[in-house]
């Protein structure tokens, strides 16, 4: 009943999506069936996990397969999309990289546009008691992750259009961190305005900054604990409301300040500590249905492994009955990309969403082996310590690829060097398909050069 519910404001919410983001999401998956068979590669794959000394011996226990070349292997880019860190452009290059290369991630301006409503409607709601210090100023912090990361730049925009903040530059919301605006003097942002009851409020972001390490690592929640204590002792009285950029960071500053100052967090990705916060006084977050991600993210593989129709067990029920409904994602042909749509995660509705490593039951059904047999696939995450690709993400893609016959290693980053990744990607050829997440969106290069030598 409750799952009922939320399917229907998630159908909703992609009516709106649809017009919003006006990226022409179409919702029909590509069906090439141009995919680069590998299927033969495989019969090698009873070795797997052995020191294999890699791709050459591929066609050896099987005169019949054909070996296929690294560069023609299936590939998918997920979480971070390759595209140009500073004006988003999109990389269709490494997006197209070859027949079967696609991007898993979920719909940003959809997902971004809800967190900031999330904020708004909790102040209208709490409008009583929001503004502590009574001095008509609804006070607010946020926490940026990445200000190259188009989620994130797409979230920072979501909660200034809002909450009226928001100025202008270049046609689109200026998304720059103000450092410290107590006084409203910040050119990249601008005092709102909100009226509840007949009283006008004014809205004003007090300070928002990028939360880096010194090594480099964004998305830093440790970082963002820091801010939160600096902030909140020069002006913690004037701070009503904590926005955060992801989950990670907010419930950094949740557990440093905002729960013992009965400040509201709102953050993102529906991890399992930030859905249970909720009960002690967390505002909420979205979830960026990384159960539906997960499972696109191993399937496109899976697919293009088996030579068969890339839908299959998408928009596509497979023999095994596997299917996710179109309220869930949108395939974007042109873009070559899956999205996984948002849910807004409440006190209202928190008790749906405790456990966040939990498959999505519909796509939960076990493959045939001799039909899907084990592949090996490299796999990595950009940052070990990325609360929500490690927490949430990686031990989903665990429980899927079982069901999927996939071996995958996962590989873990540092954060901040591509080339802590790409140096572990040294012998390509032992693997059948890659899973990527790369350090900065506008670094595929360096990965598809390993797989084009
Ligand atoms: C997530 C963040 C995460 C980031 C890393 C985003 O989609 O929401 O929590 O840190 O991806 O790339």
């Amino acid at each position: 009943m409750k799952r009922k519910l939320v399917s229907m404001t998630l159908a909703v919410m992609m009516g709106l999506s649809f017009t919003a983001c006006g990226s022409g999401g179409d919702n029909k998956p590509a069906t090439d069936g141009g995919n680069t068979a590998t299927e033969d590669s495989a019969s090698d794959n009873a070795d797997d996990g052995a020191a294999d000394d890699a791709s050459n011996d591929d066609a050896a226990n099987d005169g019949s397969s054909a070996e296929v070349a690294n560069k023609d292997k299936p590939l998918v880019w997920f979480n971070r999309q390759p595209s140009n860190s500073s004006t988003g452009e999109l990389d269709m290059a490494a997006l197209s990289f070859n027949d079967s290369t696609y991007y898993v991630g979920f719909d940003a301006n959809q997902g971004a546009e809800l967190q900031g409503t999330m904020v708004k409607d909790y102040i209208e709601a709490n409008i009583d008691k929001i503004d502590r210090n009574g001095d008509g100023v609804i006070g607010y912090v946020l926490a940026i992750g990445d200000i190259g990361h188009n989620d994130s730049i797409a979230r920072t925009r979501g909660i200034r259009k809002a909450l009226g903040t928001g100025v202008e530059k270049d046609g689109d919301i200026n998304s720059d961190p103000v450092g410290t605006n107590t006084d409203g003097s910040a050119a990249a942002v601008q005092d709102g305005s909100i009226e509840v009851g007949g009283k006008k409020y004014v809205v004003r972001e007090l300070a928002s900054q990028e939360m880096k390490n010194s090594a480099g690592a964004t998305w830093d929640a440790a970082t963002a604990g820091n801010a939160i204590g600096t902030w909140s002792s020069s002006f913690g009285e004037e701070i009503d409301i904590i926005a955060s950029n992801n989950d990670g960071m907010g419930m950094s500053m949740f557990n440093a300040w905002s729960k013992d100052n009965n400040v509201p967090t709102f953050g993102y990705d529906a991890n399992s500590d930030a859905v249970a916060a909720i009960a002690e006084g967390y505002g909420g977050t979205i979830s960026q249905h990384a159960d539906v991600q997960a499972y696109l993210t191993l399937r496109v593989l899976r697919n293009a492994l088996d030579g068969v129709d890339i839908d299959t067990g998408i928009g596509t029920a497979d023999e095994a009955g596997n299917v996710l409904s179109d309220d869930v994602f949108v395939y974007n042909e042109e873009q070559r990309s899956y999205y996984a749509l948002n849910v807004a995660v409440t006190s209202e509705n928190y008790q749906d969403f405790t456990d966040s490593t939990k498959i999505y039951e519909p796509v939960s059904k076990q493959l045939d082996a001799t039909k899907s047999p084990s592949k090996k696939v490299w796999l990595n995450i950009y940052n070990a310590s990325d609360n929500f690709l490690s927490s949430t993400y990686q031990p989903l893609l665990q429980n899927y690829d079982d069901i999927l016959n996939l071996e995958v290693d996962y590989i873990g980053g540092d954060g901040q060097t591509e080339s802590n990744i790409t140096n572990r990607l040294g012998n390509p050829g032992q693997y059948d398909a890659f899973a990527i997440n790369m350090v900065k969106t506008d670094n595929a290069a360096s990965y598809t050069a390993l797989l084009n030598q």
